[in-house]
């Protein structure tokens, strides 16, 4: 049987919102991220037009990356990293989003991340937009919403892009964008507040609204594919979609209808545009039936044919059941809950755990796209509870992600082509969805607690000594 291939690339990843810290810092401005209080698994994180003296804004001052990037990168490249995915925050390079010169600070910042990274022969891995647009893009424009927006993106892809062409070969245009496409939308990914007041818990309730604004979101990211088309040939653009893997509770048709029907709108749509090039039939429908009007300008088509991403990358947590049936109990995720399967079990945090689900999406990937794959997301946020010596023992993670990785083999010797893997989390960072600090999924513990005490200390837990020796055996000792 034939393990890993030679190539290929095992890593961790990360997003500036949740690790970079220095919120304000070397000219960066407030990102819509910013905003976004602390919660827990029982209080939501709120959305502040304005920032609270009384609450605490998690990402303002993160796990300190931004000071602490030389430290980390060296622990990334001890456990064997081939490569690193993080995000560029747009606000440290353009701060208000529509600027028209970028801020040199910023720029300078990536620059020595970007060559740390490269001092240890680790490949960067950029995600333009990981729900870090510009504070003042969200106010002034309602993000997306506004189709100037797209040209503002685009200023800030060619500036990044140009900057770094000999620096960073791998891009992924918008994290997780198919959040858009379900029932309560993302804030983020569009960067829409369509209520004046503060504590917007449903902003998106606006389906003519959020879908206008997915489209531009789409014309934006295939206009990012164009530039790195132009810029370095060599470039690999990829998208970033969260797999919400689903399975019909019951056999009814029923099930199965309503199965396909989310699929398509939750996990393939906004993939088969980005992938495909072009609207598919059944998200047309989906637009009709909801009264959903798109303004399309004449060039859309051309510029979405044009903008076809090179690799399909995704997040993989967890699997969700569905059903017409009413009644069943329920469970959490990655945004999106669902019906609760009785043959899994879940995480602390209310996750289905289903590493053959990963076979069974990457199967099913491979048979819709035929393009290269990453796993770009998948690991366990738990709680650590270091030892008497400070050690964390997290036996937990470890088998997560053995079982995962002992399907990804399974489904590369299937001729999957798999072309990495980055563990979420490389390191300790903020939780996106909660903004805790306790749900933690990385190699290395940060000693930082939810009240934002603690050193800043990294210590490596036994899940970091145990990845770096999957990492030197290429996978064959888990
Ligand atoms: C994905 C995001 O949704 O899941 C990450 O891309 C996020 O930003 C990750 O951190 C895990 O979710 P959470 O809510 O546990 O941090």
């Amino acid at each position: 049987m034939k393990l890993f291939p030679d190539n290929f690339l095992w890593g961790g990843a990360v997003a500036a919102n949740q690790c970079e810290g220095a919120w304000e810092t070397d000219g960066k401005k407030e990102s819509i991220c910013d905003h976004l209080t602390a919660g827990s698994l029982n209080k939501n994180r709120v959305f502040t037009s304005e920032i609270r003296k009384e609450e605490r804004y998690p990402s303002h001052t993160a796990v300190d990356f931004y000071h602490h990037y030389k430290e980390d990168i060296a622990l990334f490249a001890e456990m064997g990293f081939k490569v690193f995915r993080l995000s560029i925050a747009w606000s440290r390079i353009f701060p208000n989003g529509d600027d028209e010169i970028p801020n040199e600070e910023g720029l300078k910042f990536y620059d020595r991340v970007f060559d740390e990274c490269h001092r240890y022969g680790i490949e960067p891995m950029v995600t333009l937009s990981h729900f870090e647009i510009p504070y003042h893009l969200v106010k002034a424009y309602k993000g997306f919403a506004d189709r100037r927006v797209i040209g503002f993106f685009e200023r800030y892809v060619r500036c990044v892009m140009e900057r770094y062409k000999d620096k960073v070969k791998y891009w992924l245009t918008f994290n997780e964008i198919n959040f858009a496409t379900m029932p309560m939308g993302n804030l983020e990914v569009l960067g829409i507040i369509n209520r004046e007041d503060d504590e917007v818990a449903n902003p998106l309730d606006d389906k003519n609204l959020r879908f206008q604004a997915l489209h531009h979101v789409f014309l934006a990211s295939a206009k990012a594919v164009a530039a790195a088309r132009e810029i370095n040939p060599e470039f690999k653009v990829g998208c970033m979609i969260a797999h919400i893997t689903m399975y019909p509770l019951t056999s009814r048709p029923e099930d199965m209808l309503l199965l396909q029907e989310l699929d398509h709108l939750i996990n393939d749509f906004c993939a088969d545009v980005q992938v495909k090039g072009s609207y598919p039939g059944y998200a047309l429908r989906y637009l009709e039936e909801n009264q959903i009007q798109l303004a399309v300008e004449p060039e859309d088509e051309a510029v979405l044919r044009n903008g076809c991403v090179d690799f399909y990358s995704f997040s993989y947590y967890m699997s969700n059941c569905v059903t017409t049936e009413e009644g069943h109990a329920t469970t959490l995720g990655n945004l999106l809950g669902g019906v609760r399967n009785p043959y899994l079990k879940t995480t602390q945090w209310g996750w289905q755990i289903d590493p053959k689900g990963l076979r069974y999406t990457l199967n099913k990937i491979q048979d819709r796209y035929g393009i290269p794959i990453f796993i770009v997301e998948n690991g366990l946020g738990a709680v650590d509870q270091p030892d008497d010596n400070g050690f964390i023992c997290d036996d937990y993670r470890i088998n997560y992600l053995r079982q995962h990785i002992t399907e990804m083999e399974s489904a590369i010797n299937s001729h999957v082509n798999l072309m990495g893997y980055t563990v979420w989390s490389a390191l300790d960072i903020v939780s996106s969805g909660t903004g805790e600090m306790k749900k933690r999924y990385g190699f290395i513990y940060v000693d930082k607690d939810d009240q934002g005490n603690g050193t800043m200390k990294r210590i490596r837990k036994k899940s970091f000594y145990w990845y770096k020796k999957v990492i030197e055996t290429n996978g064959g000792d888990l």
